[in-house]
């Protein structure tokens, strides 16, 4: 008999969800998790609770506090002295934070029954797992009868800046900076460069965004992303588009990065580079080849539409697998394949995932943006409504950026929502709701919202598909 029914390898949003989930669900469970802390103890959470969503949002609240309360107080009335940042407490904060959240699973675990084992998990033969623990000391090797794989993925690095951990760092090291950097480079123009890059420029670092591609956040409706870029730019973040790296060099004091665009080779001399160009599924070294496992041309596990891969009852999820690389996605494949494993039939709807990017104002969206829809030759209607015409708005001084509402031209049908604006990420929430239950823009023209929330631009983008808006 197996010593389990189920092993989840890999102890992050995907990995620890599926074994809450398992055991839920009556099935004996065990989570592999390597990771520790700086104290060489069992930190559960993966990337995302230990140096991820969560550590990232922490000093995200942080420079939002900083920013408000030296360029905002004093419109209202709010007199302080000088505003300083002590990065050291914030930093203390932000590992708060962390350590409790991580204990929070292993309180979870022990509730739910779920074993915890602490080491590194290399796959075997017949559903078997050797673990080696942190101290080497110890080796074991367990079996179960299904195995869910959720390693997870890490950083890229490019050849041209190799990170040295201290002044060339990937998002673990520009989230654990000690003091404002002077200057501060970020080559990556996706999500962890803007959010990262906003927190240091928000603090008083001089930020340089240098973006390979022509267009900033191409994946994000135009009319979105052109508003954001404007107001990031108007706020002191340099953005440059269409740069490519060239090299990068380090000496005593300075980093100097040689980038190309149209105009040919610039030099740019920072203190701190961020290297923020993507992450790779941790599939290297976890026996995959061994036993078989497939992966597929990039490196990711081959799985089908339920997580399934071509090893019988093995599974994969979360980073590690095909898709946006979100804890939320993690989660949800993490439970559906719990669910699959105790015989049910769940099925994960991959078209109605939320994204956001928390910077401030946040960007968040859901579903199809104007340039997709037209790229698939959908007839569509639009609304916009700006919050710069909502008065909730305007009591909290946050008056920018927009709603947009994109709706199938003949049934009305909701394929996309955008937003841009304060609080983008909770109010997503609706719009997802709303996809999720196949609801048209008049749906929710004719809802009722509260008044004043910044929710009535939502009520508002929709009224604009159909063109009665009430407050523009
Ligand atoms: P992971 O969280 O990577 O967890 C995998 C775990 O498995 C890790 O603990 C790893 O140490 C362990 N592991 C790997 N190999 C082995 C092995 N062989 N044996 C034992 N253990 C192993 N997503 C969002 O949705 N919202 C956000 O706001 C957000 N912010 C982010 C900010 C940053 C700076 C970063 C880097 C990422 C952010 N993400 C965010 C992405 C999110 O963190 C990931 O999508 C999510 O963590 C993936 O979950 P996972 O369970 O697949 O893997
Ligand atoms: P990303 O895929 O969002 O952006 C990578 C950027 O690096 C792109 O702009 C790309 O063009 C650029 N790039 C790639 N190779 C390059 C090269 N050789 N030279 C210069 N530029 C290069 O990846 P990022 O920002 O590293 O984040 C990784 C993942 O983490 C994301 O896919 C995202 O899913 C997740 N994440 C999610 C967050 C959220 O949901 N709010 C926050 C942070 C991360």
């Amino acid at each position: 008999m197996a010593d389990f029914d189920v092993i989840v390898l890999g102890g992050g949003p995907g990995g620890y969800v599926a074994a809450i989930r398992c055991a839920q669900l009556g099935l004996k469970t065990a989570c592999i998790d390597e990771r520790v802390d700086d104290k060489g103890k069992p930190s559960l959470g993966g990337v995302c609770l230990n140096v991820g969503c969560i550590p990232s949002k922490a000093l995200l609240e942080t420079s939002h506090h900083f920013y408000r309360a030296r360029h905002e107080f004093p419109a209202h009335g709010i007199r302080t002295g000088e505003v300083r940042i002590d990065v050291d407490a914030m930093q203390q904060r932000k590992q708060q934070v962390v350590k409790t959240l991580t204990g929070g699973i292993a309180l979870l675990f022990a509730k739910h029954k779920v074993t915890h084992i602490q080491g590194r998990g290399c796959l075997q033969a017949r559903r078997h797992v050797r673990v080696t623990a942190a101290d080497a000391a110890d080796e074991q090797t367990y079996s179960a009868e299904h195995i869910i794989v959720a390693t997870g993925s890490t950083p890229v690095e490019l050849a041209e800046a190799p990170f040295d951990g201290e002044r060339i760092v990937d998002s673990t090291g520009a989230l654990a900076f000690d003091a404002v950097p002077k200057r501060l480079g970020v080559i990556g123009g996706g999500v962890i460069g803007l959010e990262l890059g906003s927190v240091w420029s928000r603090l008083g670092a001089k930020t340089t965004l240098l973006v390979r591609g022509a267009q900033f956040l191409a994946n994000v409706d135009r009319q979105i992303a052109g508003a954001v870029q404007q107001d990031m730019t108007a706020e002191g973040l340099d953005i440059r588009l269409g740069a490519k790296l060239v090299a990068v060099k380090k000496s005593a004091k300075l980093i100097t990065v040689t980038y190309a665009d149209g105009d040919g080779e610039h030099k740019l001399q920072v203190d701190r580079l961020l290297v923020a160009a993507g992450r790779r599924p941790n599939t290297g070294d976890i026996g995959a080849e061994d036993i078989g496992l497939k992966l597929d041309g990039r490196g990711f596990i081959a799985v089908d539409g339920a997580c399934r891969t071509n090893l019988p009852g093995v599974y994969a999820i979360g980073d590690v697998v095909r898709g946006p690389m979100l804890a939320h996605k993690a989660a949800e494949e993490g439970v559906a394949v719990a669910e699959r494993i105790a015989g049910q039939q769940p099925e994960v709807n991959y078209a109605t995932i939320p994204f956001v990017i928390y910077t401030w104002p946040e960007i968040a969206w859901v579903g199809r943006n104007s340039e997709q829809l037209r790229a698939d030759g959908i007839d569509f209607r639009s609304g916009v409504f700006p919050f710069l015409a909502n008065g909730r708005a305007h009591a909290a001084g946050d008056t920018q950026g927009m709603v947009k509402i994109l709706s199938e031209a003949r049934t009305d049908r909701i394929l996309g929502v955008h937003i841009y604006g304060a609080n983008a990420s909770e109010l997503i929430g609706e719009a997802v709701v709303a996809m999720e239950f196949s609801a048209s823009a008049e749906d929710l023209a004719r809802i009722i919202h509260a008044h004043p929330t910044l929710s009535e631009a939502i009520h508002e983008a929709a009224l604009a598909v159909d063109g009665r808006p009430i407050h523009i």
